[in-house]
C-alpha cells in the first residue's frame, strides 16, 4: 500500500538506529534502571534496534532472528515498578531529542512506547 509506516517517518532505518544508540547512552547513566542491564549493551541494543524496526512497521527483523517478541515474559526476570517505566521512558525522551525527532511523529511513538512500558511493570512499589 502507498501508507507510510512510523519507520520511515521517523526517517527510517539509520534513524532509528541512532535513536537506540543515544537510548542505551541515557540508560547507563540512569541511576533507577543501569543496575539492570549488562555491562556491555551491544547485544542489548542490536535487539533493541531490530524490535523497534518491526514495532514501527519495518521487516520483521526481531521475530526472524529471536521469536516471537514475548516482550511482558522476557521482562520478568527483572523488577520493573512505574519507577523504572518513567526512567526507561525518560531515556527514550532524551534520545528523541538528540535525533530531534518532533511533531506527530514523535507524539505517536511516545505513545506507543508508553502502553508497553507500562505493560512492562512487574512489581508493585511498597510505598
Ligand atoms: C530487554 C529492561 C521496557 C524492549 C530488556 C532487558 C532489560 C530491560 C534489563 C535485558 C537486557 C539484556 O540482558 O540484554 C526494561 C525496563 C523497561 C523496559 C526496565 C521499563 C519499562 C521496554 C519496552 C520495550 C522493550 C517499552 C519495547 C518497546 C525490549 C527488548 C528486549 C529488552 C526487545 C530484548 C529482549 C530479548 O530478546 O532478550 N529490557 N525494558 N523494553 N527490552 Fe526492555
Amino acid at each position: 500500500n502507498n501508507e507510510v509506516s512510523p519507520l520511515e517517518a521517523l526517517g527510517g532505518q539509520q534513524v532509528l538506529d541512532q535513536l537506540v544508540d543515544r537510548f542505551y547512552t541515557y540508560i547507563k547513566e540512569h541511576d533507577d534502571v543501569r543496575h539492570l542491564f549488562p555491562d556491555d549493551l551491544t547485544q542489548t541494543a542490536y535487539k533493541q534496534k531490530n524490535f523497534l524496526t518491526q514495532f514501527f512497521g519495518g521487516p520483521p527483523l526481531y521475530t526472524e532472528e529471536f521469536g516471537h517478541p514475548r516482550l511482558r515474559a522476557r521482562h520478568l526476570p527483572f523488577t520493573i515498578t512505574t519507577v523504572q517505566a518513567e526512567a526507561w521512558l525518560s531515556c527514550m525522551e532524551r534520545a528523541m531529542d538528540d535525533v530531534h525527532l518532533s511533531g506527530d511523529i514523535r507524539d505517536y511513538m511516545m505513545h506507543r512506547l508508553t502502553l508497553t512500558a507500562h505493560h512492562m511493570v512487574n512489581h508493585t512499589t511498597s510505598r
